[in-house]
């Protein structure tokens, strides 16, 4: 039995619809934080004993399309091991208890370490970050800790996530606002195959995350926090256009959402430097420096409770237990 650990990530600049959606070859490059708070712990046994895979995830059985999501990446690991045992997968998601914030990214890096070890492969980071972008994208910058660019690609072999090994920006906090913690009415999945086969806007996404990916990237360089924060912000709300020009559309935020926003916006006019970032849910992620963690935690406990606040850090990439 092989036991690995994986840290989620949050995207400051979005991954948003693929070009390949077997192999899962997105259209953009993106670029992400490992975060320390919140991580994914997977246990993988390849047994002759089992009729089927055996998939549990927080000590329950998974449901059907969970237990079909790590049943089809379980035959990719197969295939390209040459083993072909069935296998036990007992995963637990360590976030606060149905904060919503459970992320598909841990979860398939996780699974990817543990079962292809499992399975007798050895792979160096880049082969595990390829093989985890096939159970999901965001998976492929769960290997590496800190800042993570998953280079696009054009093909299963050239498609990857490559650590940026810096020193800059170091003291970066995100403070999570676990607004909701129900399961959104629409997955990324099918979010962003809308977006991309129904958004006119599509096309102008490709190219301005390019230079979104350009500029975070000499905003990281130069050790700019205020860059960093601003296009981190504009190209959250860049994506989350793509969702209101699908068709049919669709809007990941709620009342709480807004309110996040504003508050975050209030703050910076105050002279707290802060930005957001909102994935494919309602969830807000303040980005910050440390100088600044309590006076936006005291803020948003107030707005929301102290038990919806949570401060993470830049996290460590893949280890096996
Ligand atoms: P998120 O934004 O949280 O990544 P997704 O819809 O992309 O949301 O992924 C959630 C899906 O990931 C779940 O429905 C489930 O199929 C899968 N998943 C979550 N946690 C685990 C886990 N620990 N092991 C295997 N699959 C998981
Ligand atoms: C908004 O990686 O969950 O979080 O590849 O279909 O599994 P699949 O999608 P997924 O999408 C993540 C979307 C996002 C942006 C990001 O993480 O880059």
């Amino acid at each position: 039995m092989v036991t690995a650990v994986a840290h989620t990530n949050i995207a400051l600049i979005k991954y948003w619809g693929k070009r390949d959606a077997n192999l899962i070859i997105p259209y953009t490059g993106s670029l992400s934080l490992t975060l320390d708070q919140f991580y994914t712990e997977t246990s993988v046994n390849f047994d002759q004993n089992l009729d089927r895979d055996e998939v549990s995830i927080d000590d329950q059985s998974a449901a059907n399309n969970s237990w079909q999501r790590v049943h089809d990446f379980l035959e990719i690991v197969r295939e390209k091991s040459g083993a072909h045992l069935n296998a036990k997968v007992v995963s637990r998601n360590h976030v606060p208890t149905a904060a919503g914030l459970a992320s598909s990214a841990s979860a398939f890096a996780a699974l990817a370490a543990a079962a292809s070890k499992a399975a007798g492969m050895n792979l160096n980071n880049q082969e595990l970050s390829r093989l985890a972008r096939r159970g999901s994208g965001s998976a492929c910058r769960s290997i590496f800790g800190g800042f993570v660019e998953w280079q696009r690609g054009t093909d299963d072999a050239d498609s990857y996530a490559v650590p940026i090994d810096t020193p800059h920006l170091s003291d970066i906090r995100v403070v999570a606002l676990t607004i909701e913690k129900h399961q959104k009415p629409i997955s990324s999945r099918r979010g962003m195959a809308l977006s991309v086969t129904t958004s006119p806007y599509y096309p102008t996404w490709v190219k301005v995350v390019e230079s979104d990916l350009q500029s975070i990237k000499s905003a990281i360089n130069q050790d700019d926090f205020t860059r960093f924060g601003t296009i981190s912000e504009l190209n959250a709300m860049r994506m989350h256009a793509l969702t209101l020009s699908s068709d049919p559309d669709f809007l990941y935020f709620n009342g709480s959402t807004l309110d996040a926003m504003n508050e975050v916006k209030r703050l910076r006019h105050s002279g707290i430097e802060c930005y957001y970032t909102i994935d494919a849910g309602p969830n807000v992620k303040v980005i910050c420096q440390t100088k600044n963690v309590k006076e936006i935690t005291t803020t948003f406990s107030k707005l929301f409770g102290p038990d919806k606040v949570i401060v993470a850090q830049p996290g460590p990439g893949i280890k096996y237990l």
